[in-house]
């Protein structure tokens, strides 16, 4: 806000803690140049038309653009501005922090200590699978699921993964390239970090969780539409699978009444990912420096749709 401020800048913020709703947002947009924007904000053909032909770019502080029709913002020649590579680490220790944390029960034994069902030191009580020794299964080995896999070297895991192509990093990270069918069958963790396409919509569906060992784990930190959230629900009820670690889900804000919230092998957390103070910061000078880019008519540094560039 200082740096957007200092630009003397006729600056519209939406002051609630909740996103505009879309109708709000529909009419404050009308006459803007640039927009900044959160994963929450709708941005589609209407709202840019609701805009004007004026507007010169739409920043994004999130490296995901799932909730903008990036198409449409090409056809109007409107580059689209996020945050890709800061927030990597922070999501790669996110990740492996959910797959001890779901593994090894964190949450569970910490709710039965509370509830004082801590009563003895038994021997089989509140146990888990390893994450070491195991096979991990990364679907998607962009620059997060490569964040991911540097953190696993020190756990001596197998890493298989699965890419639209193979990846040319794979073999300095021990990573196999196998079909996804095969990485499901195989691997004890099964970890999304994949972008959220129409490609990927519900990518792990009925069909792809049969697939899983009874004893795996499935973690997403990606986007809560790769999973058929219902096929999932019934996997860890029928124990198909054996626990979940989510970040993300459909919708968001998950209702408080979900019935995954009520499964004791569900890890969940509210979108926190990216959550670490210097993460998010970098996240918002990487939005200013390209909302800033955009106004002045030069090629944002970081640009989600570059194909914009090309019309040109
Ligand atoms: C992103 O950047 O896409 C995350 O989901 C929020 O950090």
């Amino acid at each position: 806000m200082a740096r957007l401020e200092s630009a003397e800048l006729d600056l519209d913020v939406w002051p609630e803690p909740l996103p505009p709703p879309y109708p709000e947002l529909q009419r404050r947009v009308k006459g803007v140049h640039g927009l900044l924007t959160l994963i929450t904000d709708r941005i589609d053909a209407p709202l840019l038309d609701a805009a004007g032909p004026q507007l010169r770019v739409v920043s994004q502080m999130a490296v995901g653009v799932d909730n903008i029709d990036l198409a449409a913002c090409t056809a109007r020649g409107i580059p689209v501005g996020h945050t890709p590579g800061v927030l990597s680490d922070a999501v790669a220790d996110l990740t492996i922090g959910l797959m001890i944390a779901t593994a090894r029960r964190f949450f569970e034994a910490h709710a039965d200590m509370r509830a004082g069902r801590w009563t003895t030191w038994d021997p089989m009580g509140w146990t888990g699978p390893d994450l070491h020794g195991s096979t991990v299964g990364i679907i998607g080995l962009g620059r997060i699921g490569r964040a991911v896999a540097r953190r696993l070297q020190g756990f001596n895991v197998r890493i298989l993964y699965h890419n639209r192509h193979p990846s040319l990093h794979a073999d300095a990270l021990g990573a196999t390239y196998v079909p996804l069918d095969t990485l499901l069958a195989e691997s004890d963790f099964v970890s999304l970090h994949c972008p959220y396409t129409p490609e990927t919509h519900h990518l792990i569906n009925a069909r792809a969780l049969s697939l899983m060992k009874p004893t795996a784990i499935l973690i997403n930190t990606a986007r809560g539409g790769v999973v058929d959230q219902d096929a999932l629900l019934h996997a860890l009820r029928s124990g198909e699978i054996w626990a979940a670690g989510l970040d993300v889900f459909t919708p968001e804000p998950l209702p408080p009444d979900h019935p995954l919230l009520a499964l004791p092998n569900v890890v969940a957390l509210p979108h926190i990912g990216s959550a670490s103070i210097a993460t998010r910061i970098k996240m918002a000078q990487m939005a200013v420096d390209n909302l800033l880019a955009g106004l002045a008519g030069q090629r944002l540094p970081h640009c989600a749709n570059p194909e914009v560039y090309a019309r040109a």
